[in-house]
């Protein structure tokens, strides 16, 4: 098979911390699984390349990025430097649109080993898909009166019926390939126009989808169900702006946002898929080598997944839970409770995907 073709983009922070060792653990199973990569990193889609060219990326990043099959992406943002609206819509909001990546996948699974806030979890393993290219992440809005008592500001949230449908067909789609239940986030008590309409679009692709059960919670008492009861759910498709949250919380509630992953997806290929951990570039202990690997390291294992590199993508991830599960406190970082550090947590799942044999 040809190499696949992926463009490093370690961007700021614990995102070019972690990014070695997303790579190591990919040339790993690569090895051991006969999947061949080509890698080219790029220094773009970061503050360092901000503050040299006065841009987040060159004019042409389109072109030199549509080249490769997926995007491994670390963590973008300094905010104490340059601000955090520049910074994104300059980088991996673009990278979502322009790629046309509509679904924000993202797994949450309690891992053997892993300690969770939570006094009864239970077998907590569901999905959150989230629209990613449109909803209350909009450019369109402005301010008037400005530095006047009049000073008004406006955002408006955009839902289209291609743009909604079809996240939602791709969530049903995978509940029909699952446990058959998908939930809805919604709030159409309260955002009364765009909210209504997103339930009655659930409704109108649920009858494409029979076999699938579908329920809807608003979503104030949604983030209450996923603290007391997370085992309920299966595939959870919500808005942009809801799937966020709910993609924060949701590894919260499995131990930490370190160890999530994250797939923004181009489902027809058109343009390259990008695999990033959930977290951002934890400006307060970025430099200190202290940062969890492990969603960057899962967010690998989803891209091996999306190119249908089954049995390596399991085995990165059984390597990943092995290593979760011995619970070693030298080996695991501070935001689970250890001692370790990211080279120590990285190494560790590397070796353990090297003794592994095809
Ligand atoms: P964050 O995810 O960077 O950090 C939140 C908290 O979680 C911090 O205390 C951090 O130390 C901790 N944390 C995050 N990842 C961790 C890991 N792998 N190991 C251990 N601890 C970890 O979120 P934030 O503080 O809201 O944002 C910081 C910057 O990152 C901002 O500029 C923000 O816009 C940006 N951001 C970028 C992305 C992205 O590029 N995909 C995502 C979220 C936030
Ligand atoms: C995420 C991040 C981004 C988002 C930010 C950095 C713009 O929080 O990927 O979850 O809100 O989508
Ligand atoms: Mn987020």
């Amino acid at each position: 098979a040809n190499p696949l073709k992926i463009a490093v983009i370690p961007g700021d922070g614990i995102g070019a911390e972690v990014m070695p060792y997303g790579v190591r653990c990919l040339q790993a199973v690569g090895r051991i699984f006969d999947v061949q990569f080509e890698f080219e990193e790029f220094d773009f889609a970061s503050v360092d390349y901000y503050e040299k060219h006065g841009d987040m990326m060159p004019k042409d990043w389109k072109e030199k990025l549509s080249k490769f099959d997926a995007l491994y992406f670390g963590a973008v943002g300094m905010p104490d430097r340059v601000p955090d609206d520049v910074s994104l819509w300059g980088s991996l909001l673009k990278f979502r649109r322009e790629f046309d990546q509509f679904v924000n996948l993202r797994p949450c699974r309690l891992l053997k080993g892993v300690t969770t806030p939570l006094a009864n979890p239970g077998d907590i393993d569901f999905y959150v898909v989230r629209e990613n290219t449109e909803g209350e992440y909009s450019s369109i809005g402005g301010k008037i009166f400005e530095g006047t008592d009049r000073e008004t500001v406006i955002q408006e949230t955009v839902m289209t019926r291609t743009g909604v449908d079809r996240v939602l067909q791709y969530a049903f789609e995978l509940a029909q390939r699952r446990n058959k239940k998908l939930t809805s986030a919604t709030k159409s008590n309260g955002i009364s126009i765009t909210m209504p309409w997103w339930d009655s679009r659930v409704l109108e692709m649920s009858k494409k989808f029979p076999d699938v059960a579908v329920d809807k919670y608003h979503i104030d008492i949604l983030t209450a169900h996923f603290v007391q009861r997370p085992h309920i759910f299966d595939v959870v498709v919500a808005t942009n702006l809801f799937g966020d949250i709910l993609s924060d919380l949701g590894p919260a509630c499995t131990g930490t946002i370190g160890i999530a992953p994250s797939a923004n997806i181009n489902p027809s290929g058109t343009f390259p898929s990008l695999f990033e951990p959930v977290h951002g570039s934890a400006p307060d202990i970025a430099g200190k080598g202290i940062a969890n690997p492990v969603g960057m390291i899962w967010a690998g294992q989803m891209l091996l997944g999306h190119f249908g590199y089954h049995e390596a993508a399991d085995a990165l991830l059984k390597a990943i839970e092995n290593v979760l599960a011995r619970s070693e406190p030298h080996i695991l970082t501070a935001d689970m409770g250890g001692k370790g550090d990211t080279k120590s947590l990285g190494e560790a799942i590397e070796k353990e995907i090297l003794a592994m044999k095809s």
